[in-house]
């Protein structure tokens, strides 16, 4: 890529990041599966500690299922106005079986044994097995936030809205999704969908941000 290229991408990325706003009222426009699905690849492509994506996200795209989810989450009516609801939920328990079958897919696509991987899978499970179940959950709470962000950056580019969501009450979106018995625990939200521009009292308004000068600290 060259520096003119570069310079491009960096400014179409600012104006999405412009552009994008967490809407409150959508207008049930249905966003198109194939931009659903680059969304969701960028997701896909997130950073993770240790690069193990300790969760799980779930589409949700049913009338009734969105309806009991805003009943879940204070009434906000963008649940039930967007037309797919993300849902990311973290691994309830960090077990072996998933650290093993982390290995065996390194092992897989770039073509290394096992064996060389034993000192990394020793380190996860070490690191797993030395915290309390809390403390793997907000680990795993922790890697859905980056993903989560990596979601709203890719919505804004695909000039999709997208509301990130933790107003909710998990454990009642827990229930209304099953997620007990698929060992996963709700964690946030995000509602993707096109703004109802006459409607929010957001859409339109200028971004809210902390000066650079306050934000960054030159040290
Ligand atoms: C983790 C997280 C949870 C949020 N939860 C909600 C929510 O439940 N409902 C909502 O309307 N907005 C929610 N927001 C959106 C924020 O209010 C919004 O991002 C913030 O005010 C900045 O404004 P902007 O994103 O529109 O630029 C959430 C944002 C984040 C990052």
């Amino acid at each position: 890529m060259n520096r003119q290229t570069i310079t491009e991408t960096e400014m179409d990325l600012i104006d999405a990041l412009n552009w994008r706003y967490a809407a409150k009222r959508m207008n049930g426009q249905r966003v198109p599966e194939e931009k659903v699905e680059r969304i969701k690849e960028a997701i896909g492509l997130s950073a993770s500690s240790m690069g193990l994506q300790p969760y799980s996200i779930l589409t949700v795209t049913d009338d009734e299922m969105k309806k009991k989810i805003r009943a879940a989450a204070y009434n906000q009516p963008q649940v039930v106005e967007g037309s797919h609801i993300l849902v990311f939920a973290a691994w309830k328990e960090i077990n072996d079986t998933y650290i093993d079958e982390y290995m065996e897919r390194i092992s897989d696509v770039r073509g290394v044994s096992l064996e060389s991987l034993a000192d990394f899978r020793n380190s996860i499970k070490k690191m797993v097995a030395g915290n309390s179940e809390q403390q793997n959950h907000e680990w795993a709470a922790r890697q859905i936030y980056i993903a989560l962000g990596t979601g709203l950056t890719a919505a804004a580019v695909e000039k999709v809205d997208a509301t990130p969501m933790e107003g909710f009450v998990p454990e009642k979106v827990d229930e209304i999704l099953g997620l007990p018995a698929q060992g996963l625990q709700s964690v946030s939200l995000l509602v993707l969908g096109y703004r109802d521009e006459e409607n929010d009292f957001l859409a339109g308004e200028k971004k809210v941000r902390r000066e650079k000068e306050k934000l960054f600290v030159e040290v």
